[in-house]
């Protein structure tokens, strides 16, 4: 396995080489518009994974039996440094991206974040630099991220009920904690935030409705994900999904809802707007109502690896290509060949696919690449 990947990476680098005299130069360039996939889908976002580690144990994402003490996280020599971040994302914002969120596990677990953050800041035509996290640690960073440049905060809380809340992140955290993390936030100017909620039949999908009156209220946007499929260790069964047609009908029965467009192309979460005028949800349902026609995003895991979907079975290294001594031009080829090639399309096919193959199908995990 590990040879064959030396070889893959070998390949590449010649690959990269042979291409890399038949492509112009950029010292001239300061942005490619041009890197689309099989689909005609542009690169736009990056989303930075900064660590494997998280300090809640979701049982949708890192459930608690598996990352016991004796699970086996990435050493600290496989993680990419800042510098090597900063160069990759250097690259990839040339190449198109203008959007880099900050993602883990959890991102405030890796030690000095806030350095990266403004690293990040400083590279020219990046347009919005934004972090999501579960605010466990956010009172206590809040300041440094704010004057390092962050834009902004996405903040997962699924529920306000406390004994479920427990139950949903691995009995880590109470909601008081998450709650002190978002009034920090808010006091230091980071308004309104984005409150990301995953729902589950069975497990929080009673509590919607005080979570969305809590949010209205402080003015907040509140979205409602899709529980999904991601990885292979969360036991996902459809029966515990909840549609977004659902939960829209049941805020509307209570706070009533009309449906208004995106605010971008290829913009993740459909909106809707409080009938009164005060305030709006999303609604993210990658398993009902795919958005894969307009996925413009890449994904770059802690170790150096590029994603081109969140059900992507395997990465492509660029920490191998970057630590034998590969130049940006040589780096640059292999993100575009990635990207040239990609045809992911998972959201749109997973219902054509058995529940057989969909659990022998080995994708990358959540807690590795972020959401
Ligand atoms: P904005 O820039 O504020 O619009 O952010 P966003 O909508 O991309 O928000 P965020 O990064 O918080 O994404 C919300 C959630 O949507 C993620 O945590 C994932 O659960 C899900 N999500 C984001 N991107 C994708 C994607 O490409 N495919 C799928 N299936 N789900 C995604
Ligand atoms: N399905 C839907 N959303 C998930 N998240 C983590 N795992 C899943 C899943 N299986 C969400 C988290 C967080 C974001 C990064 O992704 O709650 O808000
Ligand atoms: Fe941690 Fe977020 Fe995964 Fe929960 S969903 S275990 S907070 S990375
Ligand atoms: Fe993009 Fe893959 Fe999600 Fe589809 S399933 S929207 S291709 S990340």
């Amino acid at each position: 396995m590990r040879h064959r990947r030396l070889l893959q990476t070998l390949a590449g680098l010649i690959k990269a080489r042979r291409l890399a005299t038949l492509t112009p130069k950029w010292s001239c360039l300061t942005r490619t518009m041009n890197l689309h996939d099989k689909y005609e889908r542009p690169l736009r976002d990056l989303r930075i994974s900064v660590t494997d580690r998280c300090n809640f144990r979701c049982p949708y994402c890192m459930p608690a039996e598996i990352f016991n003490e004796r699970y086996r996280f990435l050493p600290k020599p496989h993680l990419l440094t800042f510098e090597e971040i900063t160069r990759l994302t250097r690259i990839i914002v040339r190449l198109g991206a203008l959007k880099l969120r900050l993602t883990g596990g959890e991102p405030l677990l890796r030690q000095d974040i806030e350095t990266l953050v403004a690293m990040l800041d400083a590279i020219e035509g990046v347009d919005d630099l934004a972090m999501t996290t579960n605010a466990f640690l956010l009172p206590q960073k809040i300041d440094a991220l704010k004057d390092a440049g962050l834009k902004r905060l996405t903040i997962s809380l699924d529920t306000l009920d406390d004994d479920v809340f427990r139950l949903m992140n691995g009995g880590r955290s109470g909601v008081d904690k998450v709650l002190a993390g978002i009034y920090a936030a808010e006091d230091a100017g980071f308004s309104p935030l984005k409150i990301n909620a995953v729902v589950q039949r069975g497990v929080n999908d009673h509590t919607l409705v005080g979570l969305a009156r809590f949010f209205k209220e402080r003015g907040h946007i509140l979205r409602f994900i899709e529980y999904m499929d991601v990885g292979n260790m969360n036991g996902w069964k459809m029966d515990e999904v909840v549609s977004a047609a659902e939960i829209v009908e049941t805020i509307n029965s209570e706070i009533p809802l009309s449906p208004v467009a995106g605010n971008y192309f290829g913009e993740v979460a459909r909106r809707y707007l409080y009938a009164d005028g005060e305030g709006e949800i999303g609604l993210i349902s990658s398993v009902t109502q795919p958005f894969c026609g307009a996925c413009t995003r890449m994904r770059l895991s802690p170790e150096g690896q590029i994603f081109t979907c969140l059900f992507a079975i395997e990465g492509t290294s660029l920490r191998d290509p970057l630590r034998v001594g590969a130049t940006d031009e040589e780096l640059e080829a292999i993100i575009r060949a990635t990207w040239g090639d990609r045809i992911d399309r998972y959201s749109e096919i997973r219902s054509s696919l058995t529940q057989d193959l969909r659990d022998r199908r080995k994708k990358v995990e959540m807690y590795h690449i972020g959401g």
